[in-house]
């Protein structure tokens, strides 16, 4: 078995751990020191249940366990289908002290934690992350929620798990989409602020696409282990951790805009980080083979680097005013100063914004 790798992320009373590593699902001593009553509630989807809901029943024994089975898409990511959730805590009756556990993907985690954060005004709940993309971003961290028709994510809470538990082995039946959707936010990290992780996913890009076990598990913790420096520093999104919104805005833009589930989000967060980098580009921050680097390993994980051709600039333009970075009325985006250089600016022309919008129509 390879080795357990723990990171911690440090939020004083509400520090947790990341449990990284081979066969964990089902290990009870890692989930029974992090449940505090006897009711555990697992939220899943209709996908991962018949896949890992067995294995991860063992580490459960000796509490009361009830299970949600929630539909699998994107497109169910809303405040009617979380109503399932709080339904079936009502139905079985479960209190103050009970515990929701999410296995399954980014959709399931945001909307259990959203479910935890607002039930009787908030109860614990736990991560067990089953795509990559969890894996690296949305177990870690605690922001939960669902979308609007509106806007992606507008509705949620920050409300943190009590532990993360990212079983390496779960990957082995995750389709290469969404492996690929993973790569695009572990990508994100080397852009955000670390040169060496992305020097080093440009030598392994490769064999994370092969779904080598160490290299996946390497990048799972490099990853967590960036994010969880940012939450430390900022949970509540004041200010530096709007860097991990590196091509969000122009993701989301696509995601809505494209309707929710037709664009996967890390695709989206994969062209959206291109765009950014043309952006950076357009406004003399980065150089053309800086941008040409960013565009290889993303097109080597089968990632978009343009924007579907169907949405114009206008609609990219007012989807965009809708985003959360969003002050006063005036949009700021996530753009480079090279790699490994992110940075938070409201402080360009409109016309860079445009330009580069209408660059990617042609
Ligand atoms: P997802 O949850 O939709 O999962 C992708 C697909 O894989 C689904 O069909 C799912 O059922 C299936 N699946 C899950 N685990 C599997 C497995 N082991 N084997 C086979 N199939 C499996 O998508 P995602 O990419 O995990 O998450 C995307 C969501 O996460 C978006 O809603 C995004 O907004 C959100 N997100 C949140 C944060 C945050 O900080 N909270 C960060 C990034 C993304
Ligand atoms: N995925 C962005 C964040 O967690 O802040």
């Amino acid at each position: 078995m390879a080795a357990l790798r723990t990171l911690n992320v440090d939020l004083g009373e509400r520090s947790y751990p990341i449990h990284i590593g081979s066969g964990l699902l089902g290990q009870a001593d890692l989930l029974a020191p992090f449940i505090g009553g006897q009711q555990v509630m697992v939220v899943s989807n209709e996908t991962v249940v018949p896949l890992y809901m067995e294995r991860l029943l063992p580490g459960l024994q000796g509490f009361q366990v009830q299970q949600v089975i929630l539909p699998d898409g994107e497109k169910y990511k809303n405040l009617e289908v979380l109503d399932q959730i709080y339904s079936a805590l009502l139905r079985h009756r479960f209190d103050r002290t009970c515990t929701l556990l999410a296995l399954g993907g980014g959709v399931v985690g945001d909307m259990t934690g959203f479910a935890a954060a607002s039930y009787q005004r908030g109860v614990d709940f736990i991560q067990v992350p089953t795509t990559l993309l969890s894996q690296v971003d949305s177990s870690v961290g605690g922001k939960t929620g669902v979308n609007h028709p509106l806007g992606k994510n507008m509705i949620g809470a920050f409300h943190q798990p009590q532990v993360v538990i990212a079983d390496t082995d779960t990957l082995d039946t995750l389709p290469d989409r969404e492996l690929s959707a993973g790569i695009a936010e572990v990508i994100k990290y080397g852009l955000i602020n670390d040169l060496d992780f992305f020097t080093w996913l440009e030598q392994h890009i490769d064999g994370l696409m092969a779904r080598d076990k160490g290299l996946l598990a390497e990048a799972i913790e490099r990853s967590c282990a960036d994010k969880a420096a940012i939450v430390a520093a900022d949970e509540k999104e004041a200010g530096q951790r709007a860097l991990l919104n590196l091509g969000h805005t122009f993701g989301h833009a696509i995601e809505t805009g494209m309707g929710y589930g037709a664009w996967l989000h890390g695709e989206a967060v994969g062209a959206g980080m291109a765009m950014a980098a043309r952006m950076s580009h357009e406004l003399g921050w980065l150089s053309e083979a800086d941008c040409d680097r960013i565009d290889a390993p993303l097109v080597k994980a089968g990632l978009p680097t343009r924007p579907p051709s169907g949405m114009t600039p206008q609609q990219f333009l007012e989807l965009m005013s809708v985003d959360k970075k969003v002050q006063g009325g005036r949009l700021r985006l996530v753009l480079l100063k090279g790699i490994g250089g992110a940075l938070i600016s409201g402080d360009f022309p409109a016309q860079a914004l445009r330009s580069t919008l209408d660059a990617f129509q042609q």
